[in-house]
């Protein structure tokens, strides 16, 4: 069955009679879109985004993905055997596997990333190759082949910290970490296709996104998986650092809503309106899981870390979106999942993941 977009989220501006832009045919639920290469989709947000065009559209997915350390084929089992769906296994900075995997398709969705602060800390050199030069390929063979709708999947980390008030998406760029600055300059140049040729790139800037199927080296799935093992929980300096938490079910869908009805050369902040310091968050946890705040250890900072992230998705609002999974429920049902998903975290735990950990704990 194909499912629709609730009206809620079609933007008045686009309920209009079908018509044709290029190649695309219109209707209102945006240009029809019959086959999308999601890059970067076994890793986590990217996996959700597959499952999510093969549950609500009627469209043909091409998951083009590395399966770097952090890309595992375990998050889109479930659609393994989905015709519609289609897996390849290559790197967005090679151009002839980029060229063969994007051949007659209508849209790009970008996650190819790498994304974890601390690892680019430590080693930026493949921040640099895949979120900039990584992009830099995809423009180049999207421009070729004529792709209709580009979107850049960006974070809120690119305008660096505030300590009040949000950022819009005309405030400057202020990343301050190597993994932002790399996804400041892979957004910054997938605009420039933009203006100097014309391919129809959208950005969307997320913030901190939480949920099902997230690598454990990241803040949430790190702390609720030492905790289900009474493992310490290394919270950075005092915790009372300040981020902004979506789901990926709600991060997924404003993607969803840029890649339809946003306008080719902007940008949209995706927020979950959800701001807490990481010490609320932690204690949180803790009390979920009925775990005592004793395994709470404070370790040494992060260099440079971004006091507060904070965006406002005012603009994305006004094409229909809106953050439908709560922080209280969304928190229960992620933990939920990892508590029912031993074997999905806990092989990787075993793996690369135990060295990293090691090194970044000195555990
Ligand atoms: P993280 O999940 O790495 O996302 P980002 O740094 O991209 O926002 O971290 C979220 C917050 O949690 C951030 O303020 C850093 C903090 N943090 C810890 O306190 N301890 C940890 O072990 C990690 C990984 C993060």
């Amino acid at each position: 069955m194909m499912h629709r977009i609730p009206t809620s989220y079609v933007c008045p501006i686009i309920r209009r009679r079908s018509h044709t832009i290029g190649r695309l045919s219109m209707d209102s639920e945006g240009p029809k879109l019959r086959r999308i290469v999601v890059t970067g989709g076994a890793g986590f947000i990217g996996s959700h985004f597959v499952r999510l065009l093969l549950r609500e559209h009627d469209c043909e997915v091409v998951n083009f993905d590395a399966l770097r350390y952090s890309g595992n084929l375990e998050n889109v089992r479930d659609v393994a055997e989905d015709p519609r769906h289609t897996f390849i296994q290559g790197d967005i900075r090679d151009a002839a596997q980029v060229r063969a995997a994007i051949e007659g398709a209508d849209a790009i969705v970008n996650f190819a990333a790498e994304t974890h602060v601390d690892r680019s800390i430590v080693e930026p050199g493949d921040f640099i190759q895949t979120n900039v030069h990584g992009v830099y390929v995809l423009a180049e063979a999207a421009k070729a082949a004529g792709i209709a709708r580009f979107v850049q999947v960006s974070t809120d980390e690119v305008y660096g910290s505030i300590n009040e008030g949000s950022f819009s998406e005309t405030d400057r760029l202020n990343p301050r970490n190597p993994y932002s600055a790399s996804k400041a300059g892979g957004e910054l140049l997938a605009r420039s296709y933009y203006t100097t040729h014309g391919l129809p790139v959208l950005v969307t800037r997320g913030s901190n996104t939480y949920g099902p199927n997230q690598y454990p080296e990241k803040m949430m799935p790190l702390f609720v998986t030492n905790a289900l093992d009474d493992q310490f929980i290394p919270v950075y300096g005092d915790g009372r650092n300040v981020r902004d938490w979506l789901h990926v079910e709600d991060h997924c869908r404003g993607i969803d809503i840029v890649l339809r009805h946003g306008q080719p050369g902007e940008v949209y902040n995706i927020a979950g309106r959800c701001e807490m310091p990481n010490m609320v968050i932690t204690k949180r946890i803790l009390a979920i899981l009925g775990k005592p705040e004793s395994l709470i250890r404070h370790v040494q900072d992060r260099p440079g870390h971004d006091f507060r992230y904070s965006i406002d998705p005012s603009k994305l609002e006004g094409l229909g979106w809106t953050r439908t999974v709560g922080f209280e429920a969304g928190l229960a049902a992620t933990i939920k999942w990892y508590t029912e998903n031993r074997p999905w975290w806990e092989a990787i735990k075993s793996g690369e993941f135990r060295e990293y950990y090691r090194r970044q704990y000195s555990a």
